[in-house]
């Protein structure tokens, strides 16, 4: 009896301990149509992946599904140029669609083929077929028999993260695009500069990462004038342009763009503090070591200030392909301005009226520059107050005025309004049951709320809606598990604002999707919050 019960355990477990295949992933696909027959296809270890030869793109895509369901699932796939008679899994492109992202994912008697509008399309279908499986044990799994048609709401799907406040290592940074691979998202915006540290390399000024990364100490909790750690922050943290053109191409193999951030004219006492001459007062400046909004900022009144500027521009571009290149514009109090002899002479030179011009001015300048090189500007929403400079993308984080104002404009807009977006804010309701965050409360359900065009837009205005971002700033997220559990599951939510159509959008649906998604988090060894409100 024993002998049996042994014999049939192995025999169970050398088939199948699959949990049931469903495509209802996160986020929701346009449309999923099952066979009513309920028939399957079994995929099974030793199974072919074909990939049109010639194309290396799809060959990489062929190689990261069989890497990504080997590591969720132990089956064994193998990456084969044009086999499309014996594969089990078929990656074409040639979809008709205008979106480029679009994709079908078809499972019958044949198996399965996922065919892409372009690479990015069959690149998004993978990670529904690696999301529809799960996780799971064995050497082969069962596929109900679908069609998936698929393709993203919005064109722009990003997320922030922010390395001056604290440092991220490269290799995390890897682990946080691998994360927005799975969500769908493309688009990673890195906060490279602040006043709390400049972590991007810039060649022709060396002292910009040799001093200016490191500040003394750092404030405790986010007092200003509180109690500090003394403890030195920030030496030799920063990023290599070579280590930048490694995101970059990591980033790329994944279908996301990275859009580097120079937060400027505000947000910038690291740089002033190694070229003093560049702030209104000439200082001297110690790299912040508290949060908040420094009064001191980058002189417009100064012409070295844009030389200055041109020359990190011109670096980071050298660095950065992205077409957006953020020159942040945030929190930049202008009251220095107003009492600085250059800046009010440029003011009346320039025959401006407001300080508010003064930053459109350096946002122009800056903005021609960057044209020459094929470039165009990003900024916050305070980049509206003195008029925007003529191709200016707005990110709008002050709710969603912002985003009204400049899509009446005709400028593009991307939605990250704080109440629903800043990821740095708590997630549950209970504060002492998470790290110390910086304040606020955006649960999983506010997130999942979000809905991305404001309602006063004209059907002419939405357009200018290019998408949603959520933003991870770092005052308090110190280590990338940390990170981690901030980001996981509300990207989950977030996500789903990001490509799937409203009317799809169910909150209670969701809630009942999650678990899988976040068992898949599990398997991947990210660090995620196991509650959410
Ligand atoms: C911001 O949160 N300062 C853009
Ligand atoms: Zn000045």
């Amino acid at each position: 009896m024993k002998r049996i019960s042994l014999i049939l355990l192995c025999a169970v477990s050398a088939v199948t301990l699959f949990a049931q295949v469903d495509y209802n992933v996160i986020p929701l696909p346009l449309s999923i149509a099952l066979s009513p027959k309920g028939e399957e296809f079994s995929l099974t270890s030793g199974a072919v992946v074909s990939f049109p030869a010639d194309n290396p793109e799809m060959q990489r895509n062929a190689q990261m599904l069989c890497d990504y369901l080997g590591e969720s699932t132990g089956l064994s796939l193998t990456a084969e140029a044009s086999s499309r008679d014996k594969a089990a899994v078929r990656l074409l492109t040639g979809m008709k669609s205008d979106n480029p992202e679009a994709y079908t994912l078809t499972v019958d008697k044949n198996g399965v083929t996922i065919q892409g509008a372009s690479e990015s399309g069959v690149f998004r279908g993978i990670q529904t077929l690696r999301k529809a499986i799960g996780v799971a044990e064995g050497d082969t799994v069962k596929l109900p028999y679908v069609t998936v048609s698929d393709e993203p709401r919005f064109s722009y799907r990003g997320v922030h993260i922010d390395c001056s406040r604290h440092f991220f290592p490269v290799d995390f940074l890897k682990t946080y695009i691998d994360i927005l691979a799975l969500h769908g998202c493309n688009n990673l915006h890195w906060h490279l500069t602040d006043d709390q540290g400049w972590r991007f390399e810039v060649k022709s000024m060396p002292l910009l990462t040799e001093e200016g990364s490191i500040r003394k100490e750092t404030v405790i909790g986010s007092e200003v004038g509180g109690i500090f750690d003394g403890q030195e922050y920030g030496r030799n943290l920063y990023y290599t342009q070579e280590q930048c053109r490694e995101i970059v191409q990591y980033a790329a193999e994944r279908y996301i763009n990275v859009i580097p951030e120079i937060d400027l004219p505000g947000h910038m006492i690291a740089a002033l503090h190694v070229y003093p001459q560049l702030g209104c007062t000439g200082g001297p400046y110690e790299v912040w070591t508290q949060w908040g909004v420094a009064q001191d900022i980058l002189c417009a009144g100064n012409p070295e200030t844009l030389v200055f500027l041109k020359k990190v521009l011109d670096e980071l571009t050298d660095v950065f392909p992205s077409k957006l290149i953020h020159i942040g514009g945030d929190e930049a109090p202008r009251t220095r301005w107003r009492q600085c002899p250059k800046c009010q002479a440029k003011m009346r030179e320039l025959g401006l009226d407001s300080e508010a011009q003064l930053q459109t001015y350096i946002n122009q300048e800056l903005e021609a520059f960057l044209a020459e090189k094929g470039r165009s500007v990003i900024g916050w929403d305070e980049v509206l107050e003195g008029g925007l400079s003529e191709n200016a993308t707005v990110m709008s984080w002050h709710g969603a005025d912002g985003a009204v104002a400049a899509a009446s404009q005709h400028h593009n807009v991307i939605m990250t309004p704080t109440s629903y977006c800043y990821f740095d804010y708590y997630q549950l309701s209970n504060r002492d049951a998470q790290p110390r965050a910086i304040g606020g409360y955006v649960p999983v359900s506010k997130v999942y709320s979000l809905e991305p065009v404001p309602a006063e837009l004209s059907e002419e205005q939405r357009q200018y809606v290019l998408g949603a971002q959520c933003n991870l700033w770092t005052e308090h997220i110190i280590a990338p598990q940390q990170m981690e559990f901030m980001l996981l599951p509300r990207l989950s939510a977030m996500c789903e604002v990001q490509w799937t159509q409203a009317e799809r959008k169910d909150y209670e649906a969701f809630k009942s999707r999650l678990p899988r998604m976040m068992e898949l988090y599990g398997k991947l060894g990210w660090k995620y919050c196991r509650w959410f409100e």
